[in-house]
């Protein structure tokens, strides 16, 4: 038997595998050996599983294995001295932490890795092993010592929580894509009432053409050529079909008058801007907010002659130029019981005559560009 595998009774009645240089003593040696027994004591007494492995022999037998270790895996010492320990292992001999530690291993290095293991009956474990190198006075690998703590119900947990996380994602997710197809549903249903609104009150001058459709498509084009980004333009579109909204309170005397209305008439039917600001006034809704200026100010004038205020150039608002452009130009190119259709160039020869005066020249210049590019469009 070589001195580096005797049996010696280092504490209590329970044998070990003798480490190395543990064989005979001298009496100058009893001082080492009362060390060695406080240290093997102490890995006697150890929680976690503590094994050494002797290098210098192949294919690395266990020479130590403390009882924690047994306890853990349900072995007998007899069972592990002598034997790699890959006894442990299951089949899946590629596992991530197992390609560490053969790493490590071939480098002489120490680690740390995560493995599944088997007890002795079977069942399995996971096993968080730490390895350590430990070298000679000449610097030679002689021993690896392996730690082994079972860390299966840390791992059930941490999976637990993994799978739970998952989980509130998907739901999460799921929420959300409800909440924004409701979103998109209650703004298609606000967007569906505005402009049924905008029809009730055209019903009676224009039961058929759609021209508070034809303003707010339009106007939204025209604030896009302007520069507006697309969700703003988009809201003008939607507020600017109201811009008549007030016209439901006129008398029809007024309203369906075929000829010239006379000064009174007049200012009944102006009153159709501040009646339509009264009616979407006080909203906390970006769109009725928007609406109510275009309503009250789409009759303004660039030069200050326009109703209901007299506003000029800046001071009305942008929205409100615009619908005036879009207003008009639907106006003059469709029949009303008064007049018949313009000719589109007519229409736009008569935008382009009234640019600085009733209209923002900026407005004008982003309906002909528009025109224009629409005609080219149209010509190809
Ligand atoms: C001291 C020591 C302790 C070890 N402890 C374990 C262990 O607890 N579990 C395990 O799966 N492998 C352990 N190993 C690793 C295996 O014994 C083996 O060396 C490793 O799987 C590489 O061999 P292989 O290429 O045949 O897989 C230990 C190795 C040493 C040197």
């Amino acid at each position: 038997m070589s001195r580096a595998h005797t049996t010696m009774k280092v504490f209590g009645d329970r044998p070990v595998a003798a480490p190395v240089g543990a064989g005979d003593t001298t009496d100058d040696q009893r001082p080492t050996m009362a060390a060695l027994r406080l240290y093997a004591r102490a890995c006697e007494a150890a929680t976690a599983g503590i094994t050494v492995s002797d290098c210098r022999r192949p294919d690395l037998p266990l020479v130590y294995a403390n009882p924690a270790f047994l306890r853990l895996t349900g072995y007998a010492l007899g069972e592990v001295v002598g034997r790699n320990c890959r006894f442990l292992q299951g089949p899946d001999t590629a596992q991530p932490g197992l390609v560490t530690l053969r790493a490590a291993l071939r480098a002489g290095r120490d680690c740390a890795v995560l493995l599944k293991n088997y007890r002795r009956d079977g069942a399995p474990f996971w096993n968080e092993l730490t390895m350590a190198p430990a070298r000679d006075d000449d610097g030679r690998l002689t021993h690896y010592i392996g730690i082994q703590t079972e860390v299966t119900a840390r791992v059930a947990a941490e999976a637990a929580l993994h799978r739970a996380n998952a989980e509130l994602e998907r739901r999460v997710l799921a929420r959300t894509t409800a909440l924004t197809a409701a979103n998109a549903a209650l703004a298609a249903a606000q967007y569906e009432t505005l402009d049924r609104l905008a029809r009730a009150a055209e019903a009676r001058d224009d039961d058929t053409g759609r021209h508070t459709a034809r303003v707010g498509a339009t106007s939204a084009l025209l604030a896009r050529e302007l520069g507006w980004p697309g969700a703003e333009a988009e809201r003008l579109g939607r507020a600017a079909v109201l811009h008549d909204v007030g016209k439901i309170g006129l008398p029809d005397g007024v309203l369906l008058k075929p000829g010239r209305l006379d000064a009174a008439e007049l200012a009944v039917m102006r009153a159709h801007t501040t009646a339509g600001a009264a009616i979407l006034a006080g909203s906390d809704q970006a769109v009725l907010r928007l609406a109510e200026a275009v309503a009250l100010t789409h009759h303004e004038r660039w030069d200050g002659a326009g109703y209901p205020r007299g506003l000029a150039g800046d001071a009305i608002p942008r929205a409100g130029r615009i619908v005036a452009v879009a207003d008009v130009f639907d106006a003059l190119t469709h029949a009303r019981p008064y007049k018949a259709a313009w000719p589109v160039a007519a229409a736009v020869a008569e935008l382009t005559r009234q640019a600085g005066r009733q209209f923002d020249p900026a407005v004008v210049a982003a309906f002909l560009a528009l025109h224009a590019r629409r005609h080219r469009a149209g010509a190809s």
